[in-house]
């Protein structure tokens, strides 16, 4: 394929994905790579451009990471984007030093060279996010300024040598315009092409998996969310039923779910699906656990065990299956190659299509290049139905994580009723794309209550609705008393064995966003 690619650097910022993301929604490709990357690598994208990003060090931090300067003498245009700035000052010959007043959040810049490429476009006076401690002193020689705020260097350029740079972040929303200076470095500079669509991502990447499969035999564990359902149907363009999808009931599934999948996945987009009803095998080996570690390693254990099975009879059937294909997106490939390794970001739990390394099989991974907005647009485009490409995320463990204490088939059932009522109510009410995730949770604990002349004595259940971006951290929502009245009512009249409903109203952090 060849796109377009702008590659950034990443030191370390909290912003570099955000860079990432303002340039591909120009439809145009870019790569978030760590500082340290070997300079070959770096030009083995063959890059328009180069951007350095933000970071927390000091260039003159013993820890500062040890970036190649060489990037900088590439001939590619380079933009450094705060610490990317000081990094260029550094290594260019100029000084940089602690500022004396450091700058952080809004703050106004002015232009002081209009004619510069970058701010073309752009007022003589900017709104901006400053987010540094360090700054610009001597410019390096060829470098003069650009834009300055009331008590330091804001903007640098040496257009000669083909390098640019900001002490602000355009890729914030904060700072008004900041798309227009990123474009301006995109096209204007490093003339670009907008050549990162949906459909040359979809058409380069069946052609590539054909490729790379040859005849082989791929298979591929579904969730019927969203990932595994878009990475699946793009195989099975490629390569048609050659791919064999396995669906696993752990039990712990929601209302229906298991049928609704299957249907969605088997009829409406006609994949070679294995659908293996496993509650059986799962509930025993969760019987007497109330431990929430144990439950989870209970559940990925059983898993990898019914999918290796099913493997196994695949590959007789098919004579032999060489590839694994798995959703896994580009947040996770940049997390576990980031120079702050990989353990700050990543929690174990999150990784759990690890499937046994004694399968021996290659992987498939059609949308490591994808952040999960980009996957929705590619599903929209294989005209998938919007109930997988909307679906709220869902844990792999299921419903065992939303029962405090034992799971039981019993108390399974319960909880599928009660997350039933409070989804389609939140769905009712036209909320359900607008929250990050919306759900029930079933307590083990007992309380009195009365209907009609009866004293009950049942199980409490929680509401929990959260926004969350990444589901890193996460508010919870203040769902309209209306909505919330209905779905309690709901509950306890339409449910025999819950007989009270609660609220959560914790954030994350402190609380996490499941019970468990
Ligand atoms: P927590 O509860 O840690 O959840 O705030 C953050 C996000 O991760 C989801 N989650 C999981 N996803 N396997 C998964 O695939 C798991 O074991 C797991 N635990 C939590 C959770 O639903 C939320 O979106």
């Amino acid at each position: 394929m060849n796109t377009s690619t702008i590659v950034i650097l990443d030191f370390g910022s909290q912003y570099t994905q955000l860079i990432a993301r303002r340039i591909r929604e120009f439809n145009v490709f870019s790569v978030v790579l760590p500082c340290t990357s070997k300079l070959d690598e770096i030009l083995s994208y063959r890059p328009k451009g180069i951007i350095l990003s933000g970071g927390p060090c000091s260039v003159y931090d013993a820890d500062a990471p040890p970036a190649d300067p060489k990037v900088l003498e590439q001939g590619v245009p380079v933009l450094g984007i705060c610490y990317g700035l000081q990094f260029i000052t550094h290594h260019l010959g100029g000084k940089v030093r602690s500022a004396e007043k450091r700058e952080y959040g809004h703050a106004e810049v002015s232009v002081v060279d209009a004619g510069t490429e970058l701010f073309a476009e752009l007022p003589a006076e900017l709104q901006v996010w400053m987010s540094h401690g360090d700054e610009a002193l001597e410019l390096p020689t060829g470098f003069h300024l650009t834009a300055k705020t009331a008590n330091a260097v804001a903007g640098i350029a040496d257009a000669q040598r083909g390098i640019w740079a900001v002490q602000f972040h355009p890729e914030v929303q904060h700072t008004k315009q900041g798309s227009v200076l990123l474009k301006n470095f995109v096209f204007g500079i490093c003339k670009a092409e907008a050549d990162w669509t949906p459909e040359h991502f979809i058409q380069a990447t069946v052609e590539r998996v054909r490729e790379q499969v040859g005849d082989g035999h791929a298979i591929c564990a579904l969730s019927g969310g969203v990932d595994s359902s878009v990475a699946a149907v793009l195989v099975h363009r490629a390569i048609g039923d050659r791919l064999t999808c396995v669906f696993v009931d752990n039990g712990v599934l929601r209302k229906n779910e298991f049928e609704k999948v299957q249907k969605n996945l088997r009829e409406n987009l006609g994949l070679n699906l294995v659908a293996v009803d496993a509650r059986e095998r799962f509930l025993k080996k969760l019987q007497g656990v109330t431990d929430p570690e144990q439950k989870r390693k209970i559940i990925g254990n059983e898993f990898i065990a019914v999918f290796d099975d099913e493997a196994h009879r695949i590959t007789q059937q098919t004579g032999g299956v060489d590839w694994l294909v798995q959703g896994t997106l580009y947040p996770d490939v940049i997390e576990s190659s980031s120079v702050n390794g990989p353990s700050q970001t990543i929690k174990s739990h999150h990784n759990v299509g690890g499937l046994p390394e004694t399968m021996k099989l290659k992987l498939i991974e059609p949308l490591r290049d994808l952040f999960k907005d980009e996957v929705r647009r590619i599903g929209r485009d294989l005209q998938m139905p919007e109930d997988i490409l909307e679906r709220q995320p869902f844990p792999g463990p299921g419903l065992a994580v939303r029962i405090l204490g034992e799971v039981t088939a019993d108390r399974v059932a319960l909880l599928q009723e009660a997350d039933d009522i409070v989804v389609s109510e939140i769905k009712a009410a036209g909320l359900y794309r607008r929250i990050w995730q919306s759900f029930a949770v079933l307590l083990p604990v007992k309380s009195v209550g009365v209907m009609g002349d009866q004293r009950t004595y049942a199980y409490t259940c929680a509401v929990r609705a959260v926004h969350s971006e990444d589901g890193m951290t996460a508010d919870w929502v203040p769902l309209p008393y209306e909505v919330l009245k209905t779905i309690s009512s709901r509950i306890v009249n339409e449910i025999h064995g819950i007989n009270r409903v609660v609220y959560d109203v914790t954030s994350k952090p402190p609380g996490t966003i499941e019970w468990e």
